[in-house]
């Protein structure tokens, strides 16, 4: 049977991503360090994969799992534009030492394909929105420039080394088991988990800043389209839903749902952050066939029942 190889495949989009596979019969097997990622996220799946406790930075141990993989989804990374900033070393280590040897090892082992967890963050600050995959990169944080060279390593892969690779920039992704507890957790994580606990959210910068939330599913809908579609090897495609709205919306939005009046906090903008962010989703529609299914209410909505359901606390 084809095995498919989910690196980071116990984080919060690889183990949704790992659902849908099993959904469609497939053998899948999960490559991750649990740094970040929670075995928690596969528990009730636990016994329809195939776990492997391993650090994509040590080549000799992932190796040999991935070899002769049908595809390989890499989404094993230290996330957070912030963290890249404070420790450098560990995400430049794991993001792209670590990213080449997941290359290395697919090339090496005739792997049909890998599809590769890249970032909106790479755009940086554009002068036009929506963001074209055409345009030039401005990467700010050591985080955008990881994910790049990621994508260029992909590119590269593709065209000396015969490897089918594909690049997914992914636009802020939110959904169900995204982590709220570290100080890197992702915006609606921490906002969400503040509002259920009725806690005023820490605001960085001027809350004017907007992104292209994308509900994880729609995320994962297309990561399994980028495995099948021919003819596509070597590109890199934006991953967002198409939408944006500024935080300051998004917190005002989440107290109308929720039927409260919680004014937020306000702390110094971060520094890496992006202003605005929001995908042009032309390409991926066209050349994918890229149908998000989620409005951003309906992810809001969705994501909140779980925190509601699993009440998790908020880093604070
Ligand atoms: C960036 C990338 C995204 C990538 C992610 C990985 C961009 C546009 N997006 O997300 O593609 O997947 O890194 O981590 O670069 N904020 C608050 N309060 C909080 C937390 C965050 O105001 O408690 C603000 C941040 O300063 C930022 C926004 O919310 O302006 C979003 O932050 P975050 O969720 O960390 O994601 P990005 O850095 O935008």
């Amino acid at each position: 049977m084809n095995r498919y190889i989910v690196t980071g495949g116990a984080g919060f989009i690889g183990s949704a991503l790992v659902r849908a596979l099993l959904a469609d019969g497939r053998d899948v097997h999960v490559i991750d360090n649990l740094s970040s990622g929670k075995f928690e996220n596969l528990q009730e799946v636990e016994s329809r994969i195939t776990f492997h406790k391993l650090d994509i930075c040590c080549y000799n141990q992932i190796a040999p799992v991935i070899a002769s993989a049908h595809r390989v989804f890499h989404l094993a990374a230290i996330p957070s534009v912030p963290k890249s900033i404070d420790q450098p070393v560990p995400s430049h280590e794991v993001n792209i030492d670590g990213t080449f040897n997941v290359f290395r090892a697919a090339s090496e082992g005739k792997v049909g394909r890998v599809i590769y967890a890249a970032s909106s963050s790479a755009y940086g600050d554009t002068a036009v929105l929506p963001k074209v995959e055409t345009m030039n990169p401005q990467p700010k944080s050591p985080y955008a420039l990881q994910k790049l060279v990621g994508e260029f390593y992909a590119s590269v892969f593709s065209s000396c080394f015969n490897l089918q690779t594909v690049a997914l920039r992914f636009f802020n992704v939110f959904g169900p088991r995204q982590d709220p507890t570290s100080p890197y957790s992702g915006v609606l994580s921490v906002f969400m988990t503040c509002l259920l606990e009725k806690r005023s959210p820490t605001i960085y910068g001027d809350g004017e800043q907007s992104r292209d939330f994308t509900y994880v599913e729609d995320v994962v809908g297309l990561l399994m389209k980028a495995a099948e579609v021919s003819g596509i090897s070597g590109r890199v495609f934006n991953a967002g839903n198409g939408g944006r709205i500024t935080l300051n919306e998004t917190w005002k939005q989440l107290q109308k749902i929720e039927g409260v009046n919680i004014p937020a906090k306000y702390g110094p903008p971060r520094s890496g952050d992006v202003r605005d962010s929001q995908a042009d989703t032309v390409a991926a529609v066209r050349e994918l066939g890229h149908a998000p299914r989620f409005t951003f209410e309906q992810g809001l909505r969705l994501t909140l029942e779980w925190y509601r359901a699993h009440q998790l606390t908020a880093a604070k």
